[in-house]
């Protein structure tokens, strides 16, 4: 299992294609954006996921893009409602155009999307585009919860673990899956397969809410403390609720309820907050929970050791990133 030969085949897979057309503005911020690079975490897994069904990867090229391009959109309007200047390193796309052209430019990424599944005949086609329609309807949801635990005091840790499910994890474990359904592989095998991406997408969600806060400016690509600034319910917010004592309590209550003048010294003190009350530790330990209930249902499918260690390896290496 050779993940930068996946990476790179991949890349020159969306080189191929020629996604600018007329009207410029419209197809121009789509490409801005899958240029910007990002990890191709979803698209490795489609292709990772053909590849070990059925020893043949090519064959996943387009539904490895549909993900990637799926993803792109879900980023590109997270950021107009996250209120996020940075993307990868650079303007996100609505700071660059405007909010309007985040809007059209996404709504077209997502229908380009469901597009490159055309590549596939019927059968193989309609079990990629129900799998695709559930799986986006559920990123809704869980973008929706987001917004909501905004405002909301009352979060519990299981709605969290919940709602990351739905924004994050559903689309992980749907590109491995995908990968597996062009692959033809038996129902059941494709189903364990999806319950590894379930478990690893949370585990990546963690780690991406673990980032947001103690994530190197330098290198991290976003707006390090964008959580904060937004009242994000993250799982590092809702643990310092739990743990911390009144006098701290009060205070996070207090920053995340009332306008902030200071932003600064809002992420600062936050951020002490948390690293007063062992948070990231906590956070680490959810994050190799997860990643080790995934490995457990690597133990379920009949593939080769070798790429059982691969997929293990893959989610060693995602819990250990730092972008
Ligand atoms: C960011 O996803 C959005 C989340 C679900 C956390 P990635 O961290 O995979 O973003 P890129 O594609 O590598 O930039
Ligand atoms: C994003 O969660 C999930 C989706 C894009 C569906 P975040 O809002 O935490 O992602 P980032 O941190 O902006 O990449
Ligand atoms: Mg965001
Ligand atoms: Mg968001
Ligand atoms: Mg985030």
């Amino acid at each position: 299992m050779d993940i930068l030969q996946y990476q790179s085949d991949f890349l020159t897979y969306l080189e191929s294609q020629k996604i600018v057309r007329e009207p410029k503005n419209l197809y121009e911020p789509i490409d801005y954006i899958l240029q910007l690079g990002g990890k191709r975490i979803r698209p490795i897994l489609t292709l990772i996921a053909s590849d070990i069904f059925s020893g043949n990867f090519s064959q996943a090229m387009p539904a490895a893009l549909a993900v990637e391009v799926f993803h792109n959109f879900t980023l590109v309007h997270d950021d107009i409602m996250d209120d996020a200047p940075l993307r990868r390193g650079n303007e996100t796309v609505h700071e660059k155009w405007d909010i309007n052209t985040g809007i059209l430019s996404g709504d077209a990424m997502l229908i380009l999307a469901y597009q490159y599944f055309e590549n596939y005949p019927p059968a193989i086609f309609q079990k990629l585009a129900q799998l695709f329609s559930k799986t986006a309807l559920e990123v809704c949801d869980g973008q929706q919860l987001d917004v909501d635990f905004e405002t909301r005091n009352d979060v519990t840790i299981e709605e969290y673990i919940k709602m990351i499910t739905l924004k994050t994890s559903v689309l992980v474990a749907a590109a491995l899956k995908m990968g597996a359904i062009v692959a033809e592989a038996d129902e059941e095998q494709a189903q364990h397969l999806y319950n590894y991406g379930l478990n690893l997408g949370i585990a990546f969600q963690l780690q991406d809410d673990y980032l947001d806060t103690y994530g190197d400016p330098k290198t991290f690509g976003k707006q390090v403390g964008g959580d904060i600034i937004e009242n994000k319910k993250t799982f590092l917010y809702l643990k310092a609720l739990e743990v911390a004592n009144n006098d701290d309590k009060q205070k996070l209550f207090a920053l995340y309820n009332e306008n902030q003048e200071n932003i600064s010294e809002k992420i600062k003190t936050v951020t002490s907050i948390f690293s007063d009350n062992d948070i990231p530790k906590q956070t680490h330990e959810l994050i190799e929970y997860y990643t080790n209930k995934s490995f457990e249902c690597l133990t379920h499918l009949n593939i080769s050791e070798d790429a059982k260690g691969g997929l293990r390896m893959f989610g060693e290496n995602l819990m250990n990133r730092k972008v």
